[in-house]
């Protein structure tokens, strides 16, 4: 199924997961905490939406400490999980850096079956001591990356529509735990996500937030470096899309600049043509380490 060139990718909480102005808004319709635009894939599908509502409740209970709930998945919500996996496999083969496919295979996940949560965190703990908990969806960009300077990621627990499975409009359990889960279970890129909560918590203009959220997005989210001759991802946003991971093959690559990186606009709703590139690993984590913490 060819979703690329009909609909926009897979977007991303800093800039795309809807914020509420008022934090008692997000909860003040338990029945209805999931509202989606008539456009989206599940709008029209009764009990896809109880669902998401239903697993919304649960992060909406949840509390810091608690065990985390089980989200009940369907056998057609597992098989989308089967088919995201069956277009990953091969993109990551080609597409991934080393340091990811290395945490890959640490959390050796079923290609049968959408992890918990839970099951999840168990291992990315021991590794980094990050821990991934539940929201509902509506989460402020400040309250999200500032929860990251105390090891906390905070994660969407539903699934995509059915009917589309390599097309998201927000992002997903896949991208969460695909994405944000494996890289935190690399020592040194839950270390770099750290320092970005640790920065966020040291600024107080808006402007200075909105670049430091754009250097988020262009490494954590978005980055690539060189690995030998190739071009591979380290950014979150690739790696939990095979759709994007092919894309990047024809993105502009920059070399990596942050300052360049923190003006650079960009549309999250559309694969990205613009994309910074690291000498290497190395270079990468070494530059992103050194500006966070001078931020
Ligand atoms: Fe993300």
């Amino acid at each position: 199924m060819d979703v690329k060139t009909k609909q926009p990718l897979l977007s991303d909480h800093v800039d795309m997961r809807p914020v509420a102005v008022d934090a008692d808004e997000a909860i003040s319709d338990r029945n209805a905490i999931v509202q989606l635009d008539p456009d989206h894939p599940g709008f029209r599908d009764r009990e896809y939406r109880k669902r998401r509502n239903q697993i919304a409740q649960l992060a909406v209970n949840f509390q810091p400490g608690d065990q985390i709930p089980e989200a009940p998945y369907t056998a057609e919500e597992h098989q989308v999980w089967r088919t995201i996996w069956a277009a990953l496999e091969p993109a990551h083969e080609q597409h991934a850096c080393a340091e990811y496919l290395a945490s890959l295979r640490r959390l050796s996940f079923d290609p049968d079956r959408i992890p918990q949560l839970r099951e999840v965190n168990k291992k990315v703990q021991a590794i980094s001591g990050f821990r991934l908990e539940p929201v509902a969806g509506l989460v402020q960009p400040r309250v999200f990356l500032e929860n990251l300077a105390n090891g906390v990621f905070l994660c969407t627990q539903y699934i995509r529509h059915h009917s589309t499975p390599l097309y998201t409009p927000e992002p997903d359990v896949v991208h969460e735990i695909v994405g944000h889960g494996v890289t935190l279970a690399s020592e040194r890129l839950a270390e770099l996500n750290r320092l970005f909560g640790e920065a966020v918590k040291r600024t107080t203009a808006q402007d200075a937030l909105d670049r430091l959220s754009r250097v988020y997005w262009f490494t954590i989210e978005f980055g690539a470096l060189g690995e030998g001759e190739s071009v591979k991802a380290y950014g979150t946003g690739l790696l939990s899309s095979a759709g994007e991971m092919e894309e990047m093959r024809g993105a502009e690559l920059r070399p990596l600049d942050l300052e360049a990186a923190s003006r650079q606009q960009y549309d999250p709703t559309h694969f990205q043509p613009v994309l910074f590139c690291a000498e290497s690993f190395d270079g990468m984590y070494n530059k992103l380490r050194e500006y966070l913490i001078s931020w």
